[in-house]
């Protein structure tokens, strides 16, 4: 399933790119650690890695980008390097607001974020405000995400409106579940990487990704570049997608 590491370009059809992209962008730390740098200038070249991949994404048409920045574990980290990864998102925040402005990207947050720090909730308000007329490329930042705390969460509002009346249990079809869920109204990703060379899930998307075709590879995340992201299409174009089918 890897292609060959000298391989440069990939000869993709430009007519069939996955319309929803999400990523698992694992590997900051062991890149860090390679280069004997503390683990926070892992994740600042990830996150410059992440805003490369969003101008490839929006050259290549994709519609949908979701990528795994925070997970609810991520938690259990040491404080120092917690705090550093919510620095860096402060400021890709407001950096991003200004340039988001000038091209034609939308930028939502899936996951809960009443657990962040209150300038940063209301930086990511602003910005999925500001940006909601936006209809080129969307990209869904999975902050404080977790699969299984989104269908709770999801399961509490449906529970909340049986309990008053408003909802029959034969009411909760899977259309009904995925319309309560964090990623409403976005189609599911027909593609999910992940770098790092890990081959789970760890808690990402767990109901979108049923029929997800995926590519893991061993690329670091702040390694993965317009390349990358190029083998991983031209993987996902030649899978034969069945759905259950023959
Ligand atoms: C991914 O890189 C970024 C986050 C989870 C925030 P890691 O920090 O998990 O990097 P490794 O897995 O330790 O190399
Ligand atoms: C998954 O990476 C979460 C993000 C990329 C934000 P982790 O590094 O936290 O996952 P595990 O611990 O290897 O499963
Ligand atoms: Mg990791």
């Amino acid at each position: 399933m890897f292609f060959q590491k000298e391989a440069k370009s990939f000869d993709i059809d430009m007519g069939n790119i996955p319309s929803h992209i999400a990523i698992i962008m694992d590997g900051n730390g062991r890149w860090a650690k390679k280069r004997a740098l503390p683990r926070k200038a892992g994740h600042k070249a990830g996150a410059e890695a992440l805003e490369k991949i969003i101008s490839d994404c929006r050259e290549l048409g994709v519609k949908h980008l979701t990528v795994y920045a925070f997970s609810t574990e991520n938690w259990k980290r040491s404080k120092e390097e917690v705090d550093a990864i919510m620095d860096l998102l402060r400021q890709y925040l407001k950096n991003y607001f200004k340039r988001f402005l000038q091209d034609d990207v939308r930028m939502k947050v899936i996951g809960d974020i009443r657990r962040l720090d209150k300038d940063i909730q209301e930086s990511i308000l602003e910005i999925e405000e500001l940006s909601k007329e936006k209809n080129g490329l969307c990209v869904h930042i999975a902050l404080n995400y977790g699969g299984r705390d989104e269908l709770r969460r999801a399961i509490c509002k449906l529970a909340e409106q049986a309990a008053q009346g408003t909802l029959r249990a034969s009411d909760i079809t899977e259309e009904v579940i995925s319309a309560h869920l964090d990623t409403a109204g976005v189609p599911d990703p027909e593609l999910v990487i992940r770098t790092s060379g890990e081959e789970r899930i760890s808690n990402f998307l767990l109901w979108q990704i049923a029929y997800a075709e995926f590519f893991f590879t061993d690329t670091l995340w702040p390694d993965f570049d317009r390349t990358s992201l190029e083998e991983a299409i031209y993987y996902y174009q030649n899978r034969e997608r069945r759905f259950g089918g023959r």
